[in-house]
């Protein structure tokens, strides 16, 4: 569904991305893992539209349609089915829960399917129904993380681009996140691209995993190979081998 080769991102001055490379299938979770600064947070937005590409090839396959994301306007992304759900979660804190799920549907002016969307991540979250009119900023921040989630359903995603869902939340809150992220996937099909620096609970759920270093990729494999390969579980898992 998505190839990328040899991508090429500068950040300022930087070259932040230097060679990066990665594949990811239909129907697939893929975790992205890496330490601080590797370029994960830049891949996505690459990815996504939100920065501009310097060299390199980046193809996302749907339905026999073909989008060079080297050139993609962000929304036509979007409308094609690539969704980001943005590191830090980024929801408007002022705004109620409903109205931060309805802007992650504001290219959708079909009100019955907007709201048809709705109560399904209403199902998915009940926390989000019982305090829809009140503002985001209250949520805990596993509630916030669900209500950043939600708004990226809301877009109707066929290929999800999740930055660090785990951050700062607590170790159970974490896992209620994931095992949704795992049903998304297994339920309803919504392939993952997600970027993680809880690198065991991502290689877990993960089909395919890339560990990320200096802007290329240094080790790829299926979730379970990384996880039992010496160097990722020294390096970024914190066990020694
Ligand atoms: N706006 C910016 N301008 C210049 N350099 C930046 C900018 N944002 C990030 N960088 C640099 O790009 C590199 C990669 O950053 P990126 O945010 O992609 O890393 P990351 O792997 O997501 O890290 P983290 O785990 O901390 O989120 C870092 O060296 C960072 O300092
Ligand atoms: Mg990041």
């Amino acid at each position: 569904m998505l190839t990328v080769e040899g991508l090429q991102v500068t950040r300022g001055r930087t070259r932040v991305l230097t060679d990066l490379t990665l594949e990811v299938g239909a129907g697939e979770i893929a975790a992205l893992i890496g330490s601080n600064g590797a370029g994960k947070t830049t891949t996505l937005m690459a990815l996504s539209g939100l920065l501009p590409i310097a060299q390199g090839t980046a193809t996302l396959r749907l339905d026999g349609q073909t989008f060079d994301l080297t050139r993609a306007d962000p929304a036509k992304l979007v409308r094609a089915g690539l969704v980001h759900c943005p590191e830090g979660r980024q929801i408007f804190t002022r705004l109620t829960i409903e109205e931060n799920l309805r802007l992650g549907a504001f290219l959708n002016r079909d009100e019955a399917r907007v709201r048809a969307l709705m109560d399904e991540i209403y199902a998915l979250f009940p926390v989000l129904r019982e305090r829809r009119h009140e503002a985001a900023g209250g949520l805990s921040g596993g509630e916030q993380m669900m209500l950043a989630i939600g708004r990226a359903l809301m877009g109707e995603p066929r290929l999800l681009l999740l930055d660090e869902p785990s951050l700062g939340l607590a170790p159970q809150v974490t896992e209620r996140i994931f095992d949704t992220l795992r049903d998304l996937n297994a339920e309803r099909g919504v392939t993952l691209l997600l970027v993680e620096q809880n690198a065991m609970m991502a290689l877990d759920i993960a089909h395919r995993g890339f560990v990320i270093r200096e802007g290329r990729v240094e080790l790829a494999g299926s979730g379970r190979d990384l996880l039992e390969d010496p160097h990722v579980m020294g390096a970024y898992l914190g066990l020694s081998a």
